[in-house]
């Protein structure tokens, strides 16, 4: 079962790829902590057969190892000990994870009025909410304002108007960082430092609108201006456009305090810390990512002769990605010729890009295992597809899997936590998988499988009885 693979290198795999020596081994970058294999081969999360679990909660399936993610949770808790963390809830939301998050002490990121809803609906403290969004309707800002969360993030003169009219007709003071783009957008390893202003988000710093929106909102009596923010991509696996973006956001603040006199207190740099979707990933822990950006902020905040900053944070995917699972049950295998003796094999399964659409949009790339047993069998280069009606439903772009993979087998993605469940559709009328939270013992159902019915509760029969 150990021994080293000899197959050669397929030269339709990208060169990221490597043909690994053993096809059963679980990289533990890429897993839940304590992942394994047991006895016969199966693999465990969580202490769980992915068989057993597929068995009784059905297929497609997410799971969710709570200790796994607590743990991502409190590493962010504890190595940015004086910073506001803010566990980014687009990530993936849902009211027993926002029970872990508030339990871990972290704070809440949301960007609609109904992910605030449902925030609310976890008792989730308003004090710890800041809430995002470039479009807020009058109706959500209301909402947020009356429920008293910690932040809003204003994002364009119209809401500025919008929130100052509501704040005064309630006769309160709401505070509010406001959205600054930077001209800097990360992605991976590389950035631009000068460009991607062309985008919805925020008030440009080139165009000298940043510096006017600070002022109008300190102008306005109901507006509480705490500070700037900004968020400058995802999938970030190094510090460098962080740094940019920063000494670029202390420079308004600073200019900001030559023209007012006033230092705001709050700066809010965003999420997208990249996690390892593949083995070729190499990502941040906490520590250093702490660290890092809080010498990048001292040494910028020192040269700019500006006073110390709350500094505040909002990881999503790198907090709830590595716990999440997904696991898929093999239908068909199709070996096609894609060059000179050269193959690869479409495994398809029973989901797609109804319940992960990253491949399809992003072309991000993602890792299988055989989840239900081990293999011996040499590696093939394969592409793990769903069953929509697009030759995009992609889910695993490049990945060796067995020879003797065959249909019925189990396979398992592992970072399918963040951006999967909660981008999820129902395109061609899949129903979305359910979620289940596993600790050693215990698979509890937290989010359950989409039925036909909820598909037809929806769908109004104007010929029908
Ligand atoms: C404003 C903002 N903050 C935080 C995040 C979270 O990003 P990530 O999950 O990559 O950490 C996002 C993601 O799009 C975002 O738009």
């Amino acid at each position: 079962m150990n021994q080293p693979l000899t197959s050669p290198h397929n030269p339709a795999a990208p060169d990221w790829l490597q043909v690994p020596s053993d096809l059963n081994h679980l990289d533990p970058a890429l897993w839940p902590g304590g992942t394994r294999r047991d006895d016969s081969g199966a693999l465990l999360v969580a202490g769980h057969r992915c068989q057993d679990l597929l068995a009784q909660f059905g297929s497609p399936l997410y799971v969710l190892d709570e200790m796994d993610f607590r743990a991502r949770a409190q590493g962010f808790r504890r190595e940015f000990a004086n910073w506001d963390v803010y566990y980014a809830g687009k990530a993936f939301l849902n009211r027993t994870v926002l029970r872990w998050v508030e339990q871990e002490g972290l704070s809440l990121d949301v960007c609609s009025g109904n992910e605030l809803l449902v925030a609310l609906a976890a008792d989730f403290p308003p004090a710890r909410i800041e809430f995002h969004g470039n479009n807020k309707s009058e109706e959500e800002l209301g909402l947020a304002i009356d429920a008293g969360v910690g932040r809003i993030i204003a994002d364009s003169f119209v809401e500025l108007e919008r929130i100052e009219a509501l704040a005064s007709a309630r006769d309160v003071v709401v505070p509010i960082l406001v959205r600054i783009t930077t001209g800097v957008e990360a992605h991976t390893h590389q950035y631009i430092a000068t460009a991607h202003e062309d985008q919805k988000f925020g008030f440009s710093i080139h165009s000298g609108r940043a510096l006017e929106a600070l002022q109008a909102a300190s102008e306005h009596p109901h507006i509480k201006l705490m500070g700037i923010h900004s968020h400058i991509g995802s999938q970030i696996f190094d510090t460098a456009g962080f740094a940019v973006a920063a000494r670029k956001m202390l420079g308004v603040l600073a200019e900001f305090r030559d023209l007012s006199g006033v230092q705001l207190p709050e700066l809010n740099l965003g999420g997208g810390f990249g996690i390892a979707y593949t083995s070729a990933d190499q990502a941040l822990a906490p520590g250093e990512l702490a660290s890092q950006l809080t010498a990048i902020v001292s040494q910028a905040c020192a040269e700019l002769g500006l006073a110390e900053l709350r500094l505040a944070i909002e990881p999503g995917r790198a907090i709830c990605g590595p716990p999440g699972v997904a696991l898929y049950t093999v239908g068909t295998i199709k070996p096609v010729v894609v060059g000179p003796e050269l193959t690869r094999t479409y495994v398809a399964v029973d989901g797609g890009m109804s319940d992960n659409i990253r491949t399809a949009l992003y072309r991000a790339d993602y890792t299988a295992s055989l989840a239900n047993r081990c293999s011996s069998a040499e590696p093939i280069l394969a592409r793990v597809v769903g069953k929509h009606c697009e030759s995009g439903d992609q889910l695993v772009r490049d990945v060796y899997l067995p020879a003797d993979i065959v249909p019925g087998d189990i396979l398992a993605v592992p970072g399918s936590g963040a951006y999967a469940r909660s981008l999820a559709s129902n395109y061609n009328h899949a129903t979305r998988p359910a979620v289940v939270a596993l600790r050693e013992g215990e698979a509890q159902l937290i989010m359950r499988r989409e039925t036909l019915d909820d598909l037809l509760n929806l769908d109004i029969d104007l010929n029908g009885r």
